[in-house]
């Protein structure tokens, strides 16, 4: 048996969806080391596991209650992907003027992404709500 620690279910929820979420992104940069030093089914397990994470993350969120009614979740994303999409162009220039040439191309590629990002969800809104 384990230990009683006095954690409350709401705590074990936080904690997990916390935890899973970290774990999404270790074992995601885990698998982008695992292909640059060409170890590809390292990466393909690496990435199945970092899926289960996030799977158990959401559904930990969706238990707790998280998510409200969709029209503003998405309302509320698309918003937080503008700010992403700014948040990253800024990151871009100082990454550029510290003369982090690498970092600075993926914050511009990371930046259009999240722009993509929020076409898509302004489509949903259109589309669907
Ligand atoms: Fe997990
Ligand atoms: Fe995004």
């Amino acid at each position: 048996m384990t230990e009683d620690t006095g954690t409350t279910v709401d705590e074990h929820i936080q904690n997990n969806i916390q935890g899973e979420t970290w774990e999404v992104v270790h074992y995601m940069a885990m698998a982008l080391k695992a292909d640059n030093e060409g170890k590809t089914e390292v990466a393909r397990t690496l990435r199945d596991i970092a899926l289960d994470e996030a799977a158990h993350g959401a559904r930990f969120k969706y238990l707790a209650d998280e998510i409200g009614d969709l029209k503003e979740e998405i309302e509320k994303m698309l918003a937080g992907e503008e700010k992403a999409f700014d948040g990253k162009h800024e990151g871009m220039r100082e990454a550029d003027e510290s003369g982090q040439k690498e970092v600075a191309s993926f914050f511009d590629t990371a930046a259009h992404d999240e722009g993509r990002h929020a076409a898509m969800l302004r489509n949903l809104l259109e589309q669907y709500f």
